[in-house]
Parts: C-alpha cells; sequence; structure tokens
C-alpha cells in the first residue's frame, strides 16, 4: 500500500477553508472539487496511455490517449459523491460506478446499502473517491469488493486520514497495490472515531444533516 500526501500551499489553504466551521455547503462543495481535481492530477500518475497518431497543423506526431477500458470512478456514497465532479473535470471520459456504503455508529461496521457496478473489472483501474478515512473500514470494504470483481489497479482519493485507519488499512492490505492520495494525515481519531482535527462529518457538511 503506498500513501500520498500532496504537500503544496494551494491544497493547504483550500483545506484550511474548508475545516472552518463557518464555511457555508456551497463554498464546501465548490472547495471538495477545487481540492479533488488537484489531488485527481497526482492519483492519475499512472493511469494507462496508449500511443496516438495525430496530425497538427505543421506536421504528423505521436501522441497519447487514455487506453480502454477507460479508468473506473467509483464515488462512495453518499459524502464521495461531492467528490465526482471534480474528478470528472480532469477525467471527462472515464466511466462511473455507484457504491453505497455506511457506517452504522453504534457498531461501527459497516453495510453495502447501493451498488451500481460491472460485474467484471478485470485488469481495470479504479479510482475510489471517499473524503474521510477514519477507521478505513468503508475504504477496506470497498477495496475488498473491487478486488472480488476484478479490480486490477486501485487508487483511493481521500480529503483526510487518520494515522489510526492508515495503519488499519496498512495492517490489511499492505502487500497490495493499492494507492492512496491525501490532502492531510490528521492527528487521530476521537471517541466517536471522527478525524481530529478534521472537518466534521463530510456528507453533513456536502448536503445538510438528514435524520
Ligand atoms: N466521517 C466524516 O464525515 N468525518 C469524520 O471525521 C469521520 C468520518
Amino acid at each position: 500500500m503506498r500513501v500520498t500526501v500532496l504537500d503544496h500551499p494551494l491544497v493547504a489553504h483550500k483545506l484550511t477553508v474548508l475545516r472552518d466551521k463557518d464555511t457555508t455547503s456551497p463554498v464546501f462543495r465548490l472547495l471538495v472539487e477545487e481540492l479533488v481535481t488537484l489531488l485527481a492530477y497526482e492519483a492519475t500518475r499512472q493511469v494507462r496511455v496508449e500511443p496516438v497518431e495525430i496530425e497538427t497543423p505543421v506536421t504528423r506526431t505521436t501522441g497519447v490517449g487514455l487506453s480502454k477500458p477507460r479508468p473506473l470512478v467509483v464515488p462512495i456514497l453518499r459524502a464521495g459523491l461531492g467528490m465526482l465532479e471534480g474528478m470528472t473535470r480532469l477525467v471527462p471520459t472515464a466511466e462511473v460506478g455507484f457504491l453505497g456504503m455506511a457506517r452504522n455508529e453504534d457498531t461501527l461496521d459497516i453495510i453495502t446499502y447501493a451498488e451500481r457496478l460491472p460485474d467484471d473489472l478485470t485488469g481495470r483501474q479504479v479510482f475510489v473517491l471517499d473524503p474521510m478515512l477514519a477507521t478505513g473500514g468503508t475504504l477496506r470494504e470497498a477495496i475488498k469488493f473491487l478486488y472480488r470483481r476484478g479490480a486490477e489497479q486501485i487508487t483511493c482519493i481521500c480529503l483526510l486520514a487518520a494515522p489510526e485507519g492508515l495503519a488499519a488499512l496498512e495492517e490489511e492490505l499492505g502487500d497490495s497495490e493499492v494507492s492512496i492520495v491525501l490532502a492531510a494525515r490528521d492527528e487521530r481519531l476521537n471517541e466517536k472515531s471522527y478525524i481530529v482535527p478534521g472537518l466534521g462529518d463530510a456528507g453533513d457538511r456536502l448536503y445538510g444533516v438528514v435524520d
């Protein structure tokens, strides 16, 4: 497992505004999109391309185009949905699948409540979008699910991660090819498994509180 924390002043600046409890939902959504576009630039470093012949106004030359099958982007509902626009802005021809996973706040168990993905992901490059890597439980279940379908390379794009969640993932998936790209590695989890300093509940801040 490889973890990359994007060390860039613009990322740090946008993240600071995102964390601020007084930042409104519309601004929060915009910042998430912008941050994901920056993270996606790093996360897609290994995306597969193939040679493409083109003609410029001056001469023929060989460039590159994204290989087929296209990369598959999988936002984890609900909060991952807020990251989709920022990702597809950078990779507009990517295919998109959906995985609905939620944490039971009492038991911390992960349940899969929705899934819209190809049955066969053999050889596919998959980009999972999940803003908060807290205990690591949701991502672990999502990654296992995608590997069972045959995914070859899995890259997870997260805004924040807690060291506890990263360590748990490393223990279970340490030997795998999984890559994690983050805007920041935070200090710790609190007693309710929220990331500290964090930004609160990402889904609520994106979309408002749903009871
Ligand atoms: N999910 C969130 O939205 N925030 C956290 O801090 C942890 C999990």
